[in-house]
């Protein structure tokens, strides 16, 4: 029933942006949502309008409760730790709300040796795994481009992996990494939004090159969010002024079959 979204896509394609104008159109229809920023350069915060004068202190560096839930010793965060700690008391005392979307933020568990098992991504994985499984909410992730960290039991477990696409030569290349990205993380559903087209020149080359997915809409070069960006404020205040594109690929999201 709940849904369970992960936002993917090559760096600089309007992941974020996106992820908070759709969190906040779903939340504004009186769902419940968590919205999470598992991008480690983390700015999902200012595009929901949160301000950046309130603190919010990623999941990973609380090392007090780390070391709490995991039984690590801290300040080494060494020895032997659960693989089981509780976090299900972590999404509403750590995320920080504004509209009905609650936010938090997961940080970067700096990576040791492959197959590294550590305090922070342990606490990490049990987190996302919670959610996605656990949760009412609706869930929606900002994702960077390697999402190795989130452990396959929460990846194979979300709706779908929606991948946001800008026009050009390189879609092409983007759907094979697409397709790549989500068999590796066993998501069986991908859905394409294309970012920044201009013309219809630009929607059908995204169309061309990625026909063999399932393609939510098309969302064009928008002046309120480049002004927004320039201004550091979240674009579309008011929601009522959110172009009906982008409407309707939330509308498509939030009743996704
Ligand atoms: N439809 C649009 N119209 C105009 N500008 C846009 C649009 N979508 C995104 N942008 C701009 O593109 C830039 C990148 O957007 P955003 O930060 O959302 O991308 P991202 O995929 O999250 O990037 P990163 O990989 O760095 O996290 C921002 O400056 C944003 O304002
Ligand atoms: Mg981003």
């Amino acid at each position: 029933m709940s849904l369970k979204l992960a936002f993917g896509g090559k760096g600089g394609v309007g992941k974020t942006t996106l992820t908070a104008l759709i969190a906040r159109i779903i939340a504004c229809e009186g769902k419940k949502v968590i919205a999470i920023d598992a991008d480690p350069v983390s700015n999902l915060a200012s595009a929901l309008g949160i301000s950046e004068e309130t603190p919010i202190t990623p999941i990973a560096q609380l090392s007090d409760l780390i070391a709490e839930r995991t039984g690590a010793t801290p300040g080494t965060m060494g020895g032997f730790f659960t693989l089981n700690p509780k976090v299900d008391d972590i999404p509403d005392r750590f995320s920080l709300e504004r509209d009905g979307v609650k936010l938090l933020v997961m940080g970067t568990v700096q990576k040791g040796g492959s197959g590294c098992i550590c305090p922070e991504s342990t606490i990490l994985k049990a987190l996302m795994l919670h959610l996605v499984l656990q949760r009412d909410e609706v869930v929606i992730m900002d994702m960077e481009a390697g999402v190795e960290h989130l452990g396959r039991a929460t990846t194979s477990s979300v709706n779908a992996l929606v991948t946001v696409v800008n026009p050009g030569k390189r879609s092409r290349v983007a759907a094979l990494q697409i397709r790549k990205l989500a068999e590796e993380l066993g998501i069986k559903r991908v859905l394409v939004i294309g970012n920044r087209v201009r013309n219809p020149q630009d929607q059908q080359m995204i169309i061309d090159s990625l026909s063999d997915f399932e393609i939510l809409g098309f969302v064009p070069e928008l002046d309120e969010i480049a002004e927004s960006d320039r201004l550091g404020t979240r674009p579309y205040d008011d929601l009522e002024t959110v172009p009906v594109a982008v409407r309707e690929i939330a509308q498509k999201l939030a009743h996704l079959e």
